[in-house]
C-alpha cells in the first residue's frame, strides 16, 4: 500500500513540472559543491535497453561534438573547486583518448578537479588507451559489462564481454591505481536468478573495486521492454547482494557495491548538484534543473554561441521530497538530515519506521524493496525521455507535461 501511494506521489510531482526552453543564463545556476557529467552520446550499436541519448558513431559529428563541448565549456565559465567529474554516456570511450584529456585541460581551465571517472565499453579500455587516460589524472573506470549470458545480450542487440577481457582491464588499470566499476543489468530477457549469482561470483573474482546492479527499467525512450516483474528483479538483486556481500564488498546504496577502501569513495556519487555538459546533460543546483538539447540542436546553438536547454524550477517541496529520496536510495537517512526536512516527510519517515521499512537510521531489508520500487519509479515516470527531450520547437516556450 506504501509503495503504491509513494508511486502516485512521484508520477504527481512529476506530472506538475513545467520545463521551459530557453538560453541560459548560467549565472544564475551557482553550487559550492560541484560535481561535474558530461555526456558523450556516440555508440558503434544502439542497445535496445537503453534509455539514454545516444547516436551511432561518425567521425564528422563526433569532430564536430568534441569543437562545441569545448566551446561550451568557455561559454560556460565555470568557477571553483570540481569534487567529481564523471564522463558517461553513450560510448565515451569511443573518444579518442587524446581528445577526453583535451576536455579535461579545457576544463582545468577554470576549475581545480579532485576525482575523474570515465564509463565505456570493455573493449575499448586498451591499455595505451589507460595509459593516456592516466596522464590526465582519470582515477576510475566503469564498464558496461550488463550480463555475461550471451543469450541475454543477443537479445537486447548488446556486445558480449568475456571475462578475461574485464580481467585485463582490472589488472592494467590497477597499475594505474585506477578504480574499476563493472555494470550488470538484472531482468534481462532470458536471464535467471543463478544467471546473476553467477555473473557476480565471477566478476568479484576477478579484482573489480566495484560492481553495480542496475535493475532493467523501462524508462522512457528505450525501445526494449521488459518482460519480467519488478518484484521478481528485486528478487534477483538481493539474492545476488548477499553472494556480493559474502564476496567482501560494502553495500553503498541500493544498487551499488564496493570494496570496503573504496566505500563512500564510490563512483557514483551523491549527485545531489552537479552541472552537465554535452547533449541532453543535466544540470541541477538549488532549485534549478536544466536538461541540455540533444545532438543537433545542441550543436547548432553553441555554433551561435549560445547555450540552450530546457530548464525547470522546482518548488520548495519537490526539492525536499528528491533530497529524500537520495537518502533512501542511500539506504541512510539520519537525524541530522531529517531536521532539514518539512513536517510532511517526517511524517512519511515516521510511517516507514512503523512499517519495519527503516530502523534507526537504517533501511531493513523489508524497507530495500521499497526503495527499488520508489528509485525504479522515479526512473521509469521521469516527465520527458532522459535521451532526447523534445524542444516542440519554439524557443522559450512553456510546456506542460
Ligand atoms: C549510460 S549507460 C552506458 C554504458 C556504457 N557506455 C556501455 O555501453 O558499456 C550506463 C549503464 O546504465 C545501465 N542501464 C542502461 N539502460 C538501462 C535500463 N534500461 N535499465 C537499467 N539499467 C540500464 C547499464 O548498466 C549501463 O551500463
Amino acid at each position: 500500500m506504501i509503495s503504491r501511494t509513494a508511486n502516485r506521489m512521484v508520477s504527481n510531482s512529476f506530472s506538475s513540472l513545467e520545463y521551459e526552453y530557453c538560453e541560459i543564463n548560467w549565472d544564475d545556476f551557482v553550487t559550492t559543491e560541484i560535481g561535474i557529467y558530461i555526456h558523450v552520446p556516440f555508440c558503434p550499436r544502439l542497445c535496445t535497453f537503453c534509455p539514454f541519448h545516444r547516436v551511432l558513431y561518425n567521425r564528422e559529428l563526433k569532430d564536430r561534438y568534441v569543437k562545441a563541448l569545448i566551446r561550451e565549456i568557455e561559454l560556460r565559465e565555470l568557477q571553483g573547486e570540481v569534487e567529481w567529474v564523471y564522463i558517461g554516456g553513450g560510448t565515451p570511450n569511443l573518444l579518442e583518448a587524446e581528445e577526453i584529456g583535451a576536455i579535461l585541460d579545457k576544463l582545468r581551465e577554470y576549475v581545480r578537479i579532485e576525482d575523474i571517472a570515465i564509463e565505456g565499453k570493455p573493449r575499448y579500455f586498451t591499455r595505451e588507451y589507460l595509459e593516456v587516460l592516466n596522464r590526465y589524472d582519470v582515477s576510475k573506470l566503469s564498464m558496461g559489462v550488463e550480463s555475461l549470458k550471451e543469450e541475454s545480450l543477443d537479445s537486447v542487440e548488446r556486445d558480449e564481454t568475456g571475462i578475461s577481457l574485464i580481467e585485463q582491464i582490472v589488472n592494467d588499470a590497477h597499475n594505474h591505481d585506477m578504480v574499476v566499476n563493472a555494470d550488470l543489468m538484472v531482468g534481462l530477457p532470458m536471464q535467471y536468478s543463478g544467471d546473476v549469482i553467477s555473473d557476480v561470483t565471477t566478476l568479484s573474482e576477478v579484482g573489480l573495486d566495484q560492481i553495480s546492479t542496475y535493475p532493467f527499467t523501462k524508462a522512457p525512450g528505450a525501445k526494449h521492454r521488459r518482460r519480467t516483474t519488478s518484484k521478481h528483479i528485486f528478487e534477483m538483486i538481493e539474492k545476488a547482494a548477499d553472494t556480493i556481500e559474502e564476496a567482501g564488498y560494502v553495500r553503498e546504496n541500493i544498487w551499488v557495491f564496493s570494496k570496503p577502501s573504496l566505500a563512500k569513495k564510490s563512483l557514483t556519487e551523491d549527485p545531489i548538484e552537479y552541472i552537465g555538459y554535452g547533449p541532453s546533460a543535466f544540470s541541477v543546483a538549488g532549485n534549478l534543473q536544466v536538461v541540455n538539447p540533444h545532438i543537433e540542436n545542441y550543436l547548432d546553438s553553441i555554433s551561435h554561441e549560445k547555450t540552450m536547454g530546457f530548464k525547470i524550477t522546482f518548488d520548495e517541496g519537490f526539492n525536499a521530497w528528491r533530497k529524500f529520496a537520495h537518502r533512501l536510495y542511500d539506504l541512510r537517512v539520519s537525524e541530522d538530515f531529517l531536521s532539514t526536512m518539512p513536517r510532511n516527510i517526517r511524517w512519511v519517515l515516521k510511517l516507514l519506521r512503523l512499517m519495519g521499512y527503516i530502523k534507526g537510521d537504517k533501511v531493513t531489508r523489508k524497507g530495500r524493496y521499497f526503495i527499488h520500487d520508489l528509485t525504479t519509479t522515479v526512473i521509469e515516470k521521469l516527465p520527458f525521455p532522459l535521451g532526447n527531450p523534445v524542444s516542440r520547437g519554439v524557443a522559450c516556450m512553456n510546456i506542460f507535461f
